[in-house]
């Protein structure tokens, strides 16, 4: 399943259909409509089908819609409907260096983002002249992120030990944080090969851009997950290379971790790298390791060759980074 969307989602995720469609795997796409183009001509942001066609294809590849900042009736942003409408739990955000002057270091970390609940709950109303937002933190909902964490933490195996941080902001929000830290440690404990810290989350965001290569996997609730992975792209090139996966049960949708960018759609310009390489999460979760190392090796070969589109300092177009990644296969 493909599903562009708005803005820029309508020319990376073409991209990243073009390199998976140049692997010769025999893969078969089919594209549905979602976004606030879609809501604005037909009265709905994701139709049934787009969502039926996810359940029958079991993963689809997201481009970004727009969602204003204003309440719109009717409007929820597809991304939020296709979490929760599929119980996409666990959001994997990798940020690692990649090749180029854009790029620090030494940095290969995995932000593993509670993906339902937090913040997200959708409980959040207006009394008199107050407004109110419920965070909705569960056992059920913490203990199988953490699962999650240290599932990935112990089968990254980093050179330096596998290592789980749990962040969170228990030190204020001792009842809502604390039943996250709390489970979260429970968690720890099935998995004594793994070593883990915590740190609560505004320092995680100095010690983000301080030492980013002492951190591996970072297990967090949802708004700080979305708020993080943000910042810690920019130590990589950016939004305009970082890919995620919102992995379920049964379902799986992968998508750059930028919006529709509206200020640069249109012109040819959006960088498709971080579509690209979540298509190669894609295609990790589809079980096909080889295809996956082919494109990720190809992505890393482009850069490096400097084809590089402007927000990593380069001035090449949308279809230039395509082209150069698809030659490389
Ligand atoms: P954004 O990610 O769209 O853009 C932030 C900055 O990053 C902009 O300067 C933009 O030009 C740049 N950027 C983003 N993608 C890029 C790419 N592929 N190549 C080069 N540069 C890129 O975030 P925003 O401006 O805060 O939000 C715009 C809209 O996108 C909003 O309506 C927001 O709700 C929506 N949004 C959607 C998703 C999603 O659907 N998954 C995610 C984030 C934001
Ligand atoms: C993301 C986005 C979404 C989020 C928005 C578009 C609802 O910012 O995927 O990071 O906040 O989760
Ligand atoms: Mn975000």
């Amino acid at each position: 399943m493909l599903i562009p969307g708005d803005g820029v989602g309508q020319e990376v995720v073409p991209a990243a259909a073009e390199v998976l469609a140049g692997l010769g795997l025999g893969l078969a796409f089919v594209e549905a409509r979602a976004g606030y183009e879609h809501f604005r001509r037909t009265g709905a942001a994701i139709p049934d089908e787009t969502l039926a066609d996810v359940a029958a294809a079991g993963v689809a590849l997201f481009g970004a819609t727009a969602s204003p900042s204003t309440p719109e009736p009717g409007y929820r942003s597809p991304i939020l409907v296709l979490r929760r409408a599929f119980d996409l739990y666990a959001n994997l955000r990798p940020t690692y260096s990649l090749p180029g002057p854009f790029s620090r270091h030494g940095i290969d970390l995995l932000f593993v983002r509670e993906n339902t609940e937090g913040l997200y709950a959708g409980r959040e109303r207006r009394e008199g002249d107050s407004a109110i937002a419920e965070r909705v933190i569960t056992v059920r909902g913490s203990e199988r992120i953490a699962r999650v964490a240290y599932q990935h933490a112990r089968r990254r195996s980093r050179p330096s030990g596998a290592r789980v941080t749990l962040v969170h902001k228990a030190n204020v929000l001792k009842v809502t944080d604390g039943l996250f830290r709390e489970t979260c440690l429970r968690v720890a404990a099935e998995y004594p090969e793994v070593a883990t810290d915590e740190v609560l989350v505004d320092a995680a965001a100095l010690h983000l851009v301080r030492r980013p290569e002492s951190f591996d996997v970072l297990v967090t609730t949802n708004l700080f997950g979305d708020i993080l992975s943000d910042e810690a792209s920019a130590l990589v090139g950016g939004l305009g290379v970082a890919p995620s996966a919102n992995v379920g049960e049964r379902v799986a949708v992968f998508e750059p971790v930028h919006g529709s960018a509206p200020d640069i759609a249109g012109q040819g310009r959006a960088n498709p790298v971080g579509a690209i390489l979540s298509a190669v999460l894609l295609l990790e979760h589809l079980n096909q390791p080889e295809a996956a190392q082919r494109v990720r090796a190809a992505v890393a070969q482009t850069l490096q060759a400097g084809i590089l589109t402007p927000d990593l300092g380069g001035t090449a177009s949308t279809r230039a980074v395509t082209a150069e990644v698809i030659r490389r296969l």
